[in-house]
């Protein structure tokens, strides 16, 4: 908001005193450390070398230009041309007046809303969803909900695995060894033992290999049988995952699964084959490196003793079928087609960014005009660990089924909760748990930079103190009691910020629009977790210094104001995460 208000001055007083300079640079944005002030802005130094100027006399020059004096103390220019900004305690107590009004909660809608499909989650069929889904999933909603609170354009598209070459071997398990009781009690179990069974029978016996490609082709021919058989693999898939996604309260616009494509495979290795992008090799078809790029950003080249040798992207297999390049090929002509994206956004793996290079690269030569026109990016993430630093995983050493992790949240939760409140019935119990294991898992994900691997820990992630869901949580609870019992406001006193924790948590709350911003842009929830923490422990040391509902007015007012804005901004920020509150815990 503010910082917002500020740069469009900046940018006036910029631009009147350099007429050429490039506005979009000129930006302002959150002091980073409270002696600089409330805002700083870094921008005029590169403005000041872009068109060769003296970066502190730019700096005087546009300072005589900027008419800021309603909102901030007279401007300071620190070092070669950094700006610092100190708002005026009156223009803090005005931005919370008109909060508490309704006006707005500390952010805007983007001002050129823009369209975005976020493709996450994406798991396999007849396959159990596990602990690595989480990160997908949670990264993904908590996407689609930020960018939504924006005022941005949505499609979530869960990308579901629903073909290709497992299914093979999952139809000559279905026909041969499939139990019939087992598939009733637990239909994902007893798929993934089917396939489990005929891929060891595979390596062994060439015969049940030869069975299971038959089976494939004839799948793939549109065969009766096999399609009813592929169906119900499928709808059996779709109960085990709508339950997961109906736990963790997410939702898709759409769910169009790799099959959903198919039809369009063959026209797009024609089409790439025609473009001359793709050639056949070795009986498959392929895109091989062009050579325009240097190799070394050319993600169809890979060195090999010091030699850069291809590593060509596979669209059509030596025996007629396709690939997964091929699919995400289909899937962006077909996005592309359907919602004119301004964005496209991957919520995938790291592991999987060769893919992703390739994808958009080979993209761009089969649809150069296209390509420009939206921007396609993988939105990567790392591993879970387990407390030994390798990948988490059951004692046995098993991959943590996504449902058994979400029970184990919330015994433990439950666990917590009993010991807190013995006062309330064991059916509260059970619901406060829910929320706050669920919220827990969410928020141990969401929090550290998806790029980084991070050691899964329950005692960690369920602690009432630090940086978790159950202490942000249980502030926004806190708060939200004391305007419960403060009854009506009195909306006739004025705002009076004077002690330090009142003017702490003011500053901060009024920086909840360029934080959503922020991480919209970078595509990073954990900027969001950030602040909620930094929020929660304000808020708290707020409360601890000072009185509320025993002070006097016009104080009483305001504090109260600042408990119930505290509390809207807890929930509201919580809930972009995927997270709930509750009012008792
Ligand atoms: N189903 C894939 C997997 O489990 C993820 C799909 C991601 N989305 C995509 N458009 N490739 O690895």
């Amino acid at each position: 908001m503010f910082h917002l208000e500020i740069e469009t001055r900046l940018r006036a007083a910029v631009s009147a005193v350099a007429p050429s300079a490039d506005l979009a640079t000129v930006q302002v944005r959150p002091a980073a450390e409270a002696r600089f002030g409330d805002f700083q802005s870094n921008s005029l130094m590169a403005v000041a070398k872009a068109l060769r100027l003296n970066p502190r006399q730019l700096a005087a020059d546009v300072l005589a230009r900027l008419d800021i004096a309603d909102l901030c103390e007279p401007v300071e220019i620190a070092g070669p041309g950094f700006l610092n900004f100190r708002l005026l305690p009156g223009a803090l107590a005005r931005l919370l007046g008109e909060a508490l009004r309704g006006g707005h909660l500390f952010f805007r809608p983007a001002a050129s809303p823009r369209s975005v499909v976020i493709d996450f989650s994406s798991p396999n069929v007849a396959k159990p969803m596990h602990v690595g889904h989480i990160r997908s999933t949670g990264i993904g909603d908590a996407l689609q909900r930020i960018w939504r609170l924006l005022g941005h354009r949505v499609v979530s598209d869960n990308h579901i695995g629903d073909w290709g070459t497992q299914f093979g071997k999952l139809l000559v398990g279905w026909k041969t060894l499939l139990d019939r009781d087992a598939l009733d009690r637990d239909p994902i179990a007893e798929m993934e033992r089917l396939y489990k069974e005929v891929n060891a029978r595979c390596d062994a016996d060439p015969a049940t290999l030869d069975r299971a490609r038959r089976e494939l082709v004839q799948l793939q021919a549109g065969d009766p049988e096999n399609l009813g058989i592929w169906k119900e693999m499928i709808r059996l898939s779709q109960f085990q995952f709508d339950s997961l996604y109906g736990r963790l309260g997410v939702r898709f616009d759409v769910t169009l699964g790799e099959s959903f494509y198919n039809p369009e495979l063959p026209g797009v290795v024609e089409s790439l084959v025609a473009a001359g992008v793709a050639r056949e090799s070795e009986g498959a078809v392929a895109v091989f490196s062009d050579h325009t790029l240097p190799p070394k950003e050319d993600p169809l080249l890979v060195s090999k003793d010091g030699e850069w040798v291809d590593i060509p992207a596979l669209i059509r297999k030596s025996d007629g079928g396709f690939n997964y390049m091929t699919t995400d090929l289909a899937t962006i002509a077909h996005r592309l087609a359907t919602w004119a994206p301004d964005e496209i956004l991957y919520v995938v793996d790291d592991r999987q960014s060769g893919h992703f290079r390739g994808l958009f690269h080979v993209f761009s030569r089969w649809r150069p005009d296209d390509f420009g026109k939206s921007q396609l990016r993988h939105i990567g993430f790392g591993k879970i660990l387990g407390e030994d630093g390798k990948p988490f995983k059951t004692r046995s050493g098993d991959t943590v089924k996504l449902a058994d992790l979400l029970d184990e949240a919330e015994e433990r939760a439950q666990k917590v909760v009993a010991e807190k409140r013995p006062d309330l019935t064991a059916e509260e119990w059970k619901e406060i748990a829910r929320i706050v294991g669920i919220g827990a898992v969410k928020w141990q994900d969401l929090l550290p930079n998806r790029q980084s691997d991070y050691v899964f820990s329950w005692d960690k992630m369920l602690a009432l103190q630090g940086n978790t869901a159950p202490y942000v949580q249980y502030q926004y609870t806190r708060a939200a009691k004391v305007v419960r019992d403060a009854g009506t406001r009195d909306a006739a006193q004025p705002v009076t910020l004077s002690e330090p924790a009142e003017l702490a948590l003011a500053k901060h709350l009024m920086n909840f629009g360029f934080t959503l911003q922020a991480a919209a842009e970078e595509c990073r929830p954990n900027y969001l977790c950030n602040y909620l923490f930094e929020l929660a422990s304000h808020y708290s040391r707020f409360y601890e210094a000072c009185p509320v509902l025993k002070a006097e007015e016009p104080s009483r007012s305001t504090r109260v104001g600042l408990c119930d804005l505290s509390a809207r901004v807890l929930k509201l920020g919580l809930n972009t995460l995927g997270i709930e509150t509750t009012d008792r815990m």
